[in-house]
């Protein structure tokens, strides 16, 4: 049986069928719902359902259980399964739409025993809008591509990256390695939906593992000497002391953010590590009984962004003011769901 869907932001409709997504019935009849990766992982296409529901063949990556039960759902995988109503999940700051361009390398630099520093230009022409927290596809030569958070406050034309190279990764540990200033790259921005929301008003709890301090540094730094910067924490989660690999500039940051603190957490740290052990998630719920009040960002390892959703949900976090930037990997055999530290 066919499903009527009414959009409330526009009050357009669409039919869907049962055996066919939300997203692939509204593309079919012409309306466009923002999307990307299209299986379920990125959270660009999520909706909130206000009346009616949905089920999914295969319950998707990009959402939990309980952003599930809260009537969130990802529009990429849910078939209907009544009549919907449904709205966009947020509203976001205007950025520019996804173009592709031929992007010159400036600079590329190893950063920590396994990271690399990529800085890129865009063309002259191509004055980029897009939010701190966005990223981009780097197209490979053999098809495919990679995606890569912005590193940094936004900027019309200069760009970078923190690139964790994995020993059997085709681009971080291969092209990626062989890139010389000069150099071009054919690369598709802005995309993501993982952005700051300053609608909320609330002290920010940033939870990142190992690359994963890309997007949030690019929000922190958007931040910076600005008097409307809410409060701070910034729970960073590596393996060991030599993976923080900027750790002496985030302890400046102290100067330039409001209310600023900074822990670093090490799940195999060496013996003579006297800071906090552990997974980074645990260490937040060591020190908050009760994150309700909070704004939350979560960005790194899938595996991490799943248990920190769960856990913090329990201590009662606002799920509608709990954000999450999940580095799935993009290479067909990869595990979706693999740890990224
Ligand atoms: C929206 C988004 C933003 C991202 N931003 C960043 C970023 O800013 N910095 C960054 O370093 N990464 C980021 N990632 C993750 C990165 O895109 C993937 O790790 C990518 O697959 C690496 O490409 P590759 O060609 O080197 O490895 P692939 O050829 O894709 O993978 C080779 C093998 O390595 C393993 N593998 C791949 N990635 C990982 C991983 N992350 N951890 C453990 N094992 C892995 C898999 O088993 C895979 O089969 C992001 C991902 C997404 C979805
Ligand atoms: S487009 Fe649906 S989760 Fe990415």
């Amino acid at each position: 049986m066919v499903h009527r869907i009414h959009l409330l932001e526009t009050g357009e409709a669409f039919d869907a069928a049962p055996d066919e997504s939300l997203l692939d019935a509204a593309l079919r009849q012409g309306l466009r719902l923002p999307h990307e990766c299209q299986f379920g992982s990125c959270g660009t296409c999520r909706v909130k359902i206000a009346t009616g529901s949905v089920a999914y063949e295969d319950f998707p990556p990009g959402l939990s259980p309980e952003e599930a039960a809260e009537g969130y759902a990802l529009a990429c995988q849910a078939r209907a399964t009544s009549d919907l109503a449904i709205s966009p999940a947020r509203r976001l700051a205007p950025c520019s739409e996804p173009a592709r361009h031929m992007a010159t390398v400036t600079s590329v630099r190893a950063i920590g025993e396994d990271v690399l520093h990529l800085a890129l230009e865009l063309p002259p022409g191509a004055q980029l809008l897009y939010r701190a927290g966005q990223y981009v596809n780097i197209q490979l030569p053999e098809g495919g591509h990679r995606s890569f958070s912005m590193a940094s406050r936004p900027h019309p034309r200069a760009i970078d990256f923190h690139i964790r190279r994995i020993p059997q990764g085709r681009f971080t540990n291969g092209h990626a390695t062989q890139l010389r200033p000069g150099d071009t790259l054919p690369v598709e921005l802005p995309l993501g939906t993982f952005c700051y929301h300053e609608e909320d008003y609330r002290p920010l709890i940033m939870v990142a593992t190992g690359t994963g301090l890309a997007p949030i540094k690019s929000i922190l730094e958007s931040l910076m000497d600005c008097e409307d910067c809410p409060p701070v924490s910034l729970y960073w989660g590596m393996r060991s002391e030599a993976g923080l690999y900027l750790h002496d500039e985030i302890m400046r940051w102290a100067e330039r953010l409001c209310e600023f603190r900074y822990v670093p957490v090490l799940s195999r740290a060496g013996a003579g590590w006297t800071g906090r052990r552990g997974h980074v998630q645990q260490a937040v719920l060591e020190d908050f009984d009760d994150l309700s009040e909070h704004a939350i960002y979560l960005c790194g390892s899938p595996a991490m962004i799943a248990d920190a959703k769960r856990e913090f949900l329990a201590r009662n976090a606002s799920i509608d003011h709990m954000y999450s930037d999940s580095f799935t990997f993009q290479s067909a055999a990869a595990p979706q769901a693999a740890a990224l530290a």
